[in-house]
């Protein structure tokens, strides 16, 4: 497509959009609270997986001081299955931050967006340009593959470099009078027209002056770097239980998971892990047991990550007394029963192996 047709590209968008659009709560509202909600949820989610939570979330924290008011624990657990907790934890402080500095008001502007933790350019420009019309354009992945393709630009979308290429073009073409309807517009074409895999390119309105189309290149484009490997992980837990009663800790920064509850862990680079080995690791750390009291793991449960791939295995240790002061500091455990468990945020992981140890029934 010619630099020229630029109107011609948003005019097509914003007649589609009001032919296709799917009705989506956070697109009624101009509210900036609920439009940020929406796309911290939606961010690495889809629309069908991230909308119970937004549903959730407004019912919980109507408003950003009521999630500000909240207990950190609280808010991961809501966040439980979404993933990549690290955007509930900053949204978490982004609200405290909102209610206690600005009055309770998100700042208007994309710039001043922008310094607000967790919100990156993609979702500055969300609420600058859905709550405030202010004309920025909002680049997520859907917007890469459509201007890579009906463009026909060839940067790899996975290196940080392309993306000034990719907001420059995309900034020439939000229209002055519509840049809330017209971002909207754009992520939806690429969400439902437009897909990667199998774009819809026999009824798309674009056809005509698609570079990709024209050169037979729809397959190609977006041009896209393979990511690393994942790295593997083995997670070795041992499950403490006490009279019914288990043994977890939060977890601590600078890892995976942060604030969200486990076990005694511990990780090596061997999957198969002999007992004795465990059992010398557990007597370092004062915690004596004896070998018949370790029941082994039946099973691997696998968990990936975009750059880990983990195996974890369970160790279930009764114990027939509590656990000394000194080790319960030292490992920062604590005695839980399974309702409380039941509360406390955890990742997929624990929660699948809670619910086939049956301490947990509702999932
Ligand atoms: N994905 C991310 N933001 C979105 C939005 N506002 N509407 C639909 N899907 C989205």
């Amino acid at each position: 497509m010619q630099a020229t047709d630029h109107t011609y590209f948003a005019r097509t968008l914003l007649t589609w959009y009001g032919q296709h659009k799917r009705s989506l709560p956070w697109r009624d509202t101009i509210n900036p609270y609920f439009i940020w909600l929406s796309e911290v949820i939606l961010q690495q989610t889809r629309v069908a997986q991230g909308l119970p939570y937004y549903h959730k979330f407004v019912q919980a924290y109507p408003t950003v001081q009521a999630l500000a008011a909240a207990p950190e624990d609280e808010v991961l657990r809501l966040w439980q299955g979404l993933g990549y907790y690290s955007r509930a934890r900053n949204m978490h402080h982004t609200a405290k931050l909102v209610a206690d500095k600005y009055n309770g008001h998100f700042p208007d502007k994309y710039s001043e967006l922008l310094k607000l933790k967790g919100v990156g350019s993609y979702t500055a420009a969300a609420i600058a340009a859905f709550a405030f019309r202010e004309q920025v354009a909002v680049l997520d992945g859907n917007v890469f593959r459509v201007l890579a393709r009906v463009f026909g630009i060839t940067d790899d979308i996975a290196a940080p470099a392309s993306r000034k290429v990719f907001q420059q073009l995309a900034d020439k073409l939000v229209p002055a009078e519509a840049p809330d309807t017209y971002n909207q517009a754009i992520m939806e074409f690429g969400a439902i027209q437009c897909t990667p895999l199998m774009p819809d390119c026999l009824f798309c309105p674009l056809q005509q002056s698609c570079f990709a189309f024209n050169h037979g290149m729809v397959q190609e484009l977006p041009v896209k770097s393979k990511a690393k490997a994942a790295r593997p992980r083995y997670f070795h837990y041992i499950v403490f239980v006490f009279e019914g009663s288990y043994y977890l800790r939060k977890r601590l920064e600078g890892d995976i998971w942060q604030g969200l509850y486990d076990f005694y862990l511990y990780e090596s680079d061997d999957k198969n892990l002999r007992p004795e080995a465990l059992l010398q690791e557990l007597e370092a750390a004062g915690i004596p047991v004896q070998e018949a009291q370790l029941q082994l793991p039946h099973k691997d449960y696998k968990h990936t990550l975009t750059h880990q791939k983990i195996t974890a295995r369970f160790y279930q240790i009764k114990l027939n007394t509590r656990l000394r002061e000194q080790v319960l500091q030292e490992t920062r455990l604590a005695l839980y029963t399974p309702e409380k468990i039941e509360e406390l945020p955890k990742s997929v992981l624990i929660s699948s192996y809670l619910k086939d140890a049956k301490v947990l029934v509702n999932l």
